[in-house]
């Protein structure tokens, strides 16, 4: 996965962003949103943020 791809355009937020938010301990949606601001401004990136919020949480768990 390209950890630089911008998954968020109105806050700038990559996928690397969200997955650094979740190994510092981000579990949900929510709490990714507030930690990286991902999400929270026109919502159209929810799906695709909220797919990575998933998979990240279950690569983590897999440690
Ligand atoms: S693209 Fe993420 S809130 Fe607009």
């Amino acid at each position: 996965m390209n950890l630089d791809k911008v998954v968020c355009y109105c806050m700038n937020v990559t996928s690397g962003m969200i997955k650094n938010a979740i190994d510092n301990g981000a579990n949900t949606l929510e709490e990714v949103q507030s930690a990286t601001g991902a999400g929270t401004v026109c919502g159209s990136c929810l799906d695709n943020v909220q797919r990575l919020v998933e998979q990240f949480v279950a690569e983590r768990a897999d440690k």
